[in-house]
């Protein structure tokens, strides 16, 4: 078959040209949308008596025959035709013979791609928020388990105060919470039809686009056709929110990471989710957290690829735009693929609890907590905050622990100190102490954990 637009042209396509024009290489990922758009548009065809009622029918079963034939392994797409949607268009015809013709009638291949995408994308913002929850879920599973587990927290990664590895987890899960917000709020912004925009200025025919945007379920149709054409929008919020998303579990994977080192200890990954080294046989290697952290600036370079590529182009269509598409897909595979392997990493992981304790008890973790003492005691914090600190240097000289500090030491320093100040160092206390909103305190993560679980 000669080329749909062929009619204007007196020569074939240079074959260099019609591959690095063609997207079909990359677009038959949208034939499910592509399908779903045309019924929808067909059925909408029919019902304002544009085409006959039979004649949209015709259309209809043949759309639906080659879905099958498609999802059968049965059909090759052509570079001839450039893209999913005239290949699909060439198929209708093969199919239903000349009906197949009166599909595009008061549309264009503008109107479809912008359309077939943002479903595309519709449904990857559900199918990511699902994953989010999941993820949200095993933080909290395996925070649940762990809010007596008290760890060393780390600011400049120097200890610095006790916490638990609940609360540790607990942080990630309030990022993803928000993440999960950020794929709300895209619905709230983009579920908007771009069907019907035309090529860039509407059509002639009295198509009626609030019956397409219902079978679609759009929230309705948008309202200039510029802009419906060329609105690339939704694809920079997802990719952005893949970013963020990204983002936050590649901080995890870098504590995931250290936590696994010999230095740390801290927790061990499980066999299935690690990996050996070709030549050295003790190693076992975090990769999926390092993956992870890798594919995190791959998706970075996803988000710059679209926002680069829509910052210098006027109204409306440009084919530049054709270079949506991989960013697109390859930032929502990416992050779908790690927020899985996280979830299966977190679910398995074994947690070294002694080790963590032992690591809490060291580096004076529990010096704020000496001089909240002697607040409590009537001394000023800027006071308090001296005094601990010189308390602490004799210790290092001594290379001893603040409790091991013998309490006539401690009242060198200040009369008020008593035997009472034991217990209030001692990291288990200091935990359970920091009982503010929001802090490491087992009720309050438990707190968190359950405002979390709402979601779920
Ligand atoms: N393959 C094109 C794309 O992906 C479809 C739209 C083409 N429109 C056009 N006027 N050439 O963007």
């Amino acid at each position: 078959m000669e080329k749909l637009w062929g009619g204007r042209f007196q020569k074939d396509t240079d074959k260099l040209m019609e591959d690095f024009n063609s997207s079909i290489s990359f677009d038959s990922k949208l034939y499910a949308y592509d399908i779903q758009g045309s019924i929808a548009h067909a059925t909408m065809l029919g019902s304002t008596g544009i085409i006959e009622k039979s004649e949209a029918e015709k259309i209809i079963n043949g759309l639906k025959e080659i879905k099958e034939d498609i999802e059968a392994g049965k059909v090759e797409f052509s570079k001839k035709h450039e893209d999913i949607h005239m290949n699909i268009e060439v198929l209708l015809t093969e199919k239903i013979g000349e009906t197949g013709k009166k599909l595009h009638t008061a549309r264009s291949r503008n109107d479809q791609v912008a359309l077939d995408l943002r479903l595309y994308a519709r449904d990857s913002v559900i199918d990511l928020s699902e994953l989010l929850k999941k993820w949200m879920e095993a933080l909290t599973n395996l925070a649940e388990k762990n809010l007596n587990t008290i760890m060393p927290g780390y600011t400049h990664l120097q200890r610095a105060q006790p916490i638990s590895f609940a609360h540790n987890l607990m942080a990630y899960a309030e990022m993803a919470k928000r993440d999960y917000q950020r794929l709300e709020s895209w619905i709230d912004i983009h579920n908007v039809m771009p069907l019907g925009s035309g090529a860039l200025a509407g059509t002639t025919f009295p198509i009626d686009r609030e019956m397409t945007s219902k079978l679609l379920g759009f929230d309705g149709p948008c309202m200039n056709s510029l802009d419906g054409v060329s609105d690339r929008d939704y694809i920079i919020d997802l990719l952005s929110a893949a970013s963020t998303g990204m983002m936050h579990l590649s901080r995890l994977c870098e504590e995931i990471i250290l936590w696994s080192s010999q230095e740390f200890s801290f927790i061990e990954l499980d066999d299935a989710y690690s990996t050996g080294s070709s030549m050295m046989p003790q190693k076992k290697n975090p990769d999926a957290a390092e993956l992870v952290r890798g594919k995190t600036g791959r998706v970075y370079g996803d988000l710059m690829s679209i926002l680069t590529t829509m910052k210098g182009i006027p109204l409306a269509y440009n084919k530049d735009m054709q270079e949506d598409k991989e960013c697109l897909f390859d930032g929502v595979e990416t992050w779908s693929k790690c927020l899985s392997i996280m979830i299966a990493m977190i679910e398995t992981l074994k947690v070294c609890k002694e080790k963590m304790l032992a690591a809490s008890k060291g580096g004076f973790t529990n010096a704020t907590d000496l001089a909240d003492y002697l607040v409590k005691k009537g001394i000023a914090f800027r006071d308090a905050h001296k005094i601990t600190g010189e308390i602490v240097f004799e210790c290092i000289q001594k290379n001893i622990s603040l409790g091991e500090f013998t309490l006539e030491n401690y009242k060198n320093y200040s009369q008020l100190i008593e035997e009472d100040i034991y217990e209030d160092i001692d990291v288990r206390h200091c935990v359970e102490y920091r009982n503010s909103i929001g802090g490491p305190n087992a009720g309050q993560v438990q707190r968190s954990i359950e405002n979390i679980r709402k979601i779920l």
